[in-house]
């Protein structure tokens, strides 16, 4: 099996590769389009790690290089979001139920914000690796909530912006990758999930707790994905 973990930043995937040297995995790497990927082997199962950059065309470009370059057949996508509904707060880890793009605007034709035709407003992630992650939280005793995730090629740090996003797309939280990510697993079919670790509140104090916090919350997503990665048979003794 190859699974694919991707992240936005350095950050978010440091984690987990400083978690398979500590292990002492095969780690070999490869450069492609502008990124690095780690291909680790555990036992005769492949894991391809990458930081994609930030924003949704290079977690794209990342999401299809692992697809269709790599062979990936199932996608996480590890990191940190802005909490947008008033339950989640700092270190608080979320799975998105489904994803939307908060930036897509063709209202001026009618359409809604959000919608692009033959595609859809939201996509949902799958419901199998979704299940298996609540399973895997209630093992470890651990909280995890389950909304929805909007993304877009801004850093939401405003009372207002967030409110819109809020009543626009009954978000939970806003990240910058995760919906190109599903657009992309979408497309090619192939099951995807995304946990995000709370950074901060997406408003105007948002920059400031994000430097805060990047580090630590992203570590909660990282060992987050390292217990799904055992619970989908990879041979890990963390
Ligand atoms: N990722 C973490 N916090 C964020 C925010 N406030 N806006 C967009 N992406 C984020």
């Amino acid at each position: 099996m190859k699974v694919g973990i991707i992240g936005a930043m350095i950050e978010e995937v440091t984690p987990l590769i400083e978690t398979f040297r500590r292990l002492h995995c095969s780690i070999s790497q490869e450069q492609l389009g502008g990124n690095t990927y780690y291909k680790v082997k555990i036992g005769e199962k492949e894991v391809y790690i990458a930081y994609s950059k930030i924003g949704k065309v290079h977690a794209a470009i990342t999401a299809s290089v692992m697809i269709a370059h790599f062979g990936c057949e199932k996608i996480l996508f590890s990191g940190v979001a802005g909490g947008l509904a008033k339950d989640l707060k700092v270190g608080d880890l979320l799975i998105a139920s489904k994803l939307c793009q908060h930036d897509v605007d063709i209202s001026a034709f009618g359409h809604p914000l959000g919608f692009i035709p033959e595609s859809s407003t939201f996509i949902q992630a799958d419901s199998a690796l979704n299940a298996l992650a609540h399973k895997v939280a209630k093992q470890m005793g651990k909280n995890l909530k389950e909304g929805i995730i909007a993304s877009g090629d801004q850093f939401i740090a405003s009372e207002s912006k967030k409110m819109w996003i809020i009543k626009e797309f009954g978000a939970d939280a806003v990240e910058m990758e995760g919906a190109s990510v599903a657009v992309v697993c979408n497309a090619f079919n192939v099951p995807f999930c995304v946990f995000r670790s709370i950074s901060d509140s997406a408003d105007g104090g948002a920059d400031v707790s994000f430097d805060k916090f990047l580090e630590s919350a992203a570590k909660v997503s990282a060992q987050f994905t390292l217990e799904m990665l055992k619970a989908l048979g990879y041979a890990l003794e963390i």
